[in-house]
């Protein structure tokens, strides 16, 4: 097995991921995770098509230029939108460090335009998409989940790799699954076995300590984090939200960094504070408190007046 860990613009495959989460791992979210110990992140979801055919939507994303190891995942199905769309972002964000293409997504509107995981069935599809996103001269991943069979989800990334992919990130569950049971960590591995890509393992990962045991257990060659970083963003330096005041601490550190960056509303800010404040004394009330929220002020007054009524005395 030789692995190519160093690709196409000397990127070095990262120890750690950040997963892309739409509608939630925005760039001051990405930029906290990294504060805390994330190595890389990926830009959710952008629409391939929309980027190729329409000329004000590149400008719509937003990557902030302290963000490290970056990557844009694209999603879709036509490799001439992939093409156009890997030129434009490449050329607007010359410092990201690679592209990704979803082949995971289950959600129905995605799989309604032969995108996402409706991929999975497709791998000729999939092999002219990632020669198209190569055109761009950067390095391309694959985040894909497992199809019906192992035998078929080796074939399937054996193909990807002959078709000139960088790396490969497995999610290990079946698009069905959403998010039910366990991810088959047994089918990552097998995976990696099989195949001489780089390969990120993720599902279920609660700490980076989990993850490097992943990786110094031959599962996979770096992993990746999701619902437990949305959570808790300390969990890359195994650390956790466990009291009131470090919940509070790393909801500041976002206000902060958002307030720096890009703009972010009080449904975001809302989102947020729901995600960190969990289990804290008369929790229910201050999650109510958040929830009614209806400016950025409110909230931030809400949080103090709940602390020094739970806390100070
Ligand atoms: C709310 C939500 C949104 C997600 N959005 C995306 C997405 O935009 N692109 C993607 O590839 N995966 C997406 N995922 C899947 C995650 O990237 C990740 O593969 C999955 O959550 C498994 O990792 P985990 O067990 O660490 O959460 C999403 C997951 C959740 C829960």
């Amino acid at each position: 097995m030789a692995l190519r860990l160093i690709m196409p613009n000397s990127f070095r495959l990262p120890k750690n991921f950040l997963a892309p989460i739409s509608e939630y791992t925005n760039s001051p979210f990405r930029l906290l995770c990294q504060k805390h110990g994330c190595n890389s992140v990926i830009v959710p979801l952008v629409n391939a098509t929309a980027i190729a055919r329409r000329a004000d939507a590149v400008s719509e994303l937003f990557i902030d230029k302290r963000e490290k190891n970056v990557g844009v995942q694209l999603f879709g199905s036509a490799p001439s939108d992939f093409k156009i769309a890997a030129k434009k972002i490449t050329e607007n964000f010359p410092k990201i460090k690679f592209l990704d293409i979803n082949c995971g997504c289950p959600m129905e509107n995605i799989i309604a335009v032969g995108a996402g995981a409706s991929l999975l069935n497709n791998p000729k599809r999939v092999c002219e998409i990632i020669s198209a996103a190569k055109s761009s001269g950067y390095p391309v991943s694959v985040k894909m989940r497992l199809l019906p069979t192992i035998d078929k989800t080796v074939d399937f990334c054996k193909m990807i790799e002959k078709a000139g992919a960088d790396f490969i990130i497995v999610h290990g569950r079946k698009p069905e699954q959403f998010y039910s049971g366990s991810a088959d960590w047994g089918a990552i591995k097998k995976i990696h076995e099989e195949i001489s890509l780089p390969l990120v393992g993720n599902g279920d990962i609660k700490t980076r300590a989990e993850g490097e045991s992943r990786v110094s257990e031959g599962f996979c060659d770096s992993f990746m984090i999701g619902r437990e970083a949305m959570r808790n963003p300390l969990c890359f330096e195994n650390r956790n939200l466990q009291s009131f005041d470090e919940q509070k601490k790393i909801f500041f550190e976002y206000l902060r960094i958002a307030e720096k960056t890009t703009c972010i509303g009080i449904t975001d800010a809302r989102q947020k504070a729901l995600f960190f404040f969990r289990g804290c004394k008369n929790c229910a009330s201050l999650r109510a408190a958040i929830s009614q929220a209806k400016t950025m002020a409110q909230l931030v007054s809400t949080i103090n007046k709940y602390f020094y009524e739970n806390y100070n005395s």
